[in-house]
């Protein structure tokens, strides 16, 4: 089992370190943890925020956990050496097109969300998110117009086979849950979305067990509001996925709460927390690791197919939260140790 630990910045090496914790208590034979540096961690140190050799270790793993990357101080570099680009650069590099961002309701956590204990408590839902195209990968610049304006663009593209390889994602991940699949787009305006639409509907043609559903992106983000428990899986483009799965995240309670999976066509998996690198609370043991610990759970799941193990530690998180284990993004006092502890108690 060669793990890839790229814990990168701000809160990111508090959160991995967590989560390393919790993997490493399970006493899996044949784990192999590499470090590397990753992000502005990585261009301080080296000069690039995604090394040749922190590539090379990340391809010859079977998975990588992923802790954060951004800095403050990385902002007004040239955009090819901002620490995002390092995580843009191992999506792309290893082909990780396919983002599954689990959102449900802990036991315990009613208070905790943005919504009212009878709206949050349905919340089960799985944003299946595009991660290898859409306007994130396409060309972009800022340039002076005639006029003598300036004008900053990207261009949004999406090609049919790239829409197709995820819809299929999403029709699968829906066939292992509610069987209601939720496509979420802006064909109301966008040629982009249009093309989009129609070839989900095309793939829907293979899964007639699955009931598909279309819904223009503001609304879907005024209804993961109203009435989230209508939700089982929504697949949506990477720009929309991105914000609808920080909005889901404050739904259940916490960003801090939301593990992903980002999958290739092979066995490969890349597993971060959903959050970011945190400036305003790094260095101070304030970050919840949950989202780590959630991340790690994950990786043992798809890609070492240690569901047992998994469901270990989510069943070890739901306790520690049911019994009052909180972060300050909780409403509660305990530290990024200190909830790391509760996990490992329970585990
Ligand atoms: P952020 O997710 O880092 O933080 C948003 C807010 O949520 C902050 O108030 C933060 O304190 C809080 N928060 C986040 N994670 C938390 C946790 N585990 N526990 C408790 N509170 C938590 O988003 P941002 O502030 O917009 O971005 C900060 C930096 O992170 C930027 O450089 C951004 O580009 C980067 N970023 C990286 C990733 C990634 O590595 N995948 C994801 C998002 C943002
Ligand atoms: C995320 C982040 C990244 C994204 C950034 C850091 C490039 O917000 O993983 O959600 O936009 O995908
Ligand atoms: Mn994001």
């Amino acid at each position: 089992m060669k793990i890839a630990v790229l814990p990168g910045d701000g809160i990111g090496p508090e959160v991995t370190h967590e989560a390393v914790r919790v993997l490493e208590a399970l006493g899996l034979p044949g784990l192999e943890l590499t470090a590397a540096p990753v992000g502005g961690a990585a261009y301080k140190a080296s000069g690039h925020p995604l090394p040749a050799e922190t590539l090379a270790i990340a391809k010859a793993a079977d998975a990588i956990l992923f802790g954060a990357v951004g800095d403050p101080d990385c902002d007004g570099l040239e955009r090819s050496l901002r620490p995002e680009q390092a995580i843009l650069g191992l999506r792309k590099e290893l082909g990780l097109f396919a983002n599954l961002r689990p959102a449900k309701l802990f036991k315990g956590l009613e208070d905790a969300s943005a919504l009212r204990p009878e709206v949050s408590s349905a919340i089960d839902l799985l944003i299946v998110r595009e991660l290898n195209g859409d306007v994130y990968f396409g060309e972009k610049g800022i340039r002076t117009l005639p006029d003598g304006r300036r004008q900053g663009w990207d261009m949004m593209a999406y090609a049919e086979d790239e829409v197709r390889r995820i819809a299929h994602v999403g029709f699968r991940a829906a066939i292992g849950r509610r069987n209601k699949l939720c496509s979420v787009d802006k064909a109301n305006v966008l040629e982009t979305s249009q093309l989009w639409r129609d070839v989900v509907i095309e793939v829907s043609a293979d899964y007639p067990e699955v009931e598909l559903s279309h819904m223009y992106v503001d609304n879907a983000a005024m209804q993961l509001v109203r009435n989230p428990g209508q939700f089982d899986v929504m697949v949506t483009g990477n720009l929309f996925g991105d914000i609808l799965s920080d909005q889901a995240s404050m739904c259940v309670g916490s960003i801090g709460l939301l593990a992903s999976a980002s999958l290739s066509e092979g066995t490969q998996g890349l597993y971060e927390p959903i959050h970011g690198s945190a400036p305003d609370i790094a260095g101070k043991g304030l970050a919840n690791p949950m989202a780590t610990v959630l991340s790690a759970a994950m990786l043992l799941r798809h890609s070492f197919g240690l569901e047992g193990e998994a469901a270990r530690i989510e069943a070890a998180v739901a306790r520690a939260l049911a019994d009052g284990a909180r972060g300050a993004d909780l409403g509660g006092s305990l530290g990024t140790v200190a909830i790391a502890d509760a996990i490992l108690e329970r585990l």
